[in-house]
């Protein structure tokens, strides 16, 4: 069965560290407890979409260490096409030492590893296999230039893109990302690549119908506990929060939006497939870890929030 979403995007080994307190400087502290996991924005959302049933291909880079077979075989038992996914010599895996306190709250580092070698070659490679999908996620895990020739041959060839712009980097040039079919910021996202303050409700929809004005689409601003915004040029729709008592929201971002493709390839309007995507997301921050909190179909349909 071919795929129909792709990933281009990154993938990194989380090595989780949860801690009662960060060190000093030139100080070292004992740490509690220590996981390691299967991350990456990229395979994050490549996982949440094959564990609802879409049938999900990853073009991504791998290192040439103890890491890369191992990111391969854990996207292929979630079923995962990994044909592309391309391992680099004499490259190290990215890796994000992930460290998160006892409230919940984490802070991230990432180095990129392999996955600043995934290039425009790449999807090129990728092209055949890449026209049977319907839609295309990314992320900014992986160079500026890749993700703007991704989107260069979603709107050649038809497919839907929709690019998650996280972690946010000031010099993505919008200008390239014409023909972008869904822009999903979070708040702080969106006010450094629109360049606009997002501090109030008009704010935040003035600031996305700026990016629509230079040939994006939809815009969908997640908002944290206040929910969602769909945005387009002309309507807004809300999505409600789902209140959930969070234990771990590492990798929560990355559950809305894997899975908001998944249900967008079933067929539900964007409204209902970003309410569902919500739905998915909260189940996910209700259990520690990234991928091993997102929920299969079969879980997904047994979960009632509130
Ligand atoms: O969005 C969460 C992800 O960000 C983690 O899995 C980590 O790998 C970083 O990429
Ligand atoms: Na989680």
């Amino acid at each position: 069965q071919p795929a129909n979403i792709a990933v281009i995007g990154s993938n990194m080994m989380d090595l989780i560290t949860y801690i009662d307190r960060m060190p000093d400087r030139g100080e070292t502290v004992e740490a509690p407890d220590f996981a390691m996991g299967f991350g990456g924005k990229g395979a994050n959302q490549a996982v949440a979409a094959a564990r609802l049933g879409s049938k999900v291909m990853m073009v991504t880079c791998v290192g040439d260490d103890a890491f890369g077979p191992q990111v391969i075989d854990n996207l292929a038992r979630n079923g995962i096409d990994t044909t592309h996914v391309r391992q680099v010599p004499g490259k190290a895996s990215g890796v994000a030492p992930i460290f998160v306190e006892k409230d919940g709250e984490n802070a991230i580092l990432i180095v990129k590893g392999a996955n600043a070698d995934l290039g425009p070659d790449d999807i090129d490679k990728a092209a055949e296999a890449l026209r049977g999908t319907s839609a295309i996620l990314l992320q900014l895990e992986v160079e500026p230039e890749t993700v703007y020739h991704a989107v260069a041959f979603g709107a050649r060839e038809g497919i839907a893109t929709i690019l998650n712009p996280a972690p946010a980097r000031r010099d993505l040039d919008v200008a390239r990302l014409a023909g972008l079919d869904w822009f999903c910021p979070n708040e702080s996202e969106l006010a450094l690549l629109s360049g606009l303050p997002t501090g109030t409700d008009a704010e935040v929809t003035e600031a996305a119908r700026s990016l629509i004005a230079r040939g994006i689409g939809n815009v969908v601003v997640t908002l944290g506990g206040r929910g969602a915004r769909w945005i387009t040029a002309d309507a807004v729709t809300e999505i409600a929060p789902v209140r959930v008592t969070p234990v771990d929201t590492t990798g929560a971002g990355d559950a809305f939006i894997g899975s908001f493709a998944h249900f967008l390839g079933t067929g539900a309007d964007p409204a209902q497939a970003l309410e569902q995507a919500a739905r998915f997301a909260a189940l996910s921050i209700t259990r520690r870890g990234t991928q091993s909190s997102y929920a299969t179909a079969e879980d997904f349909s047994a979960f009632a929030p509130g």
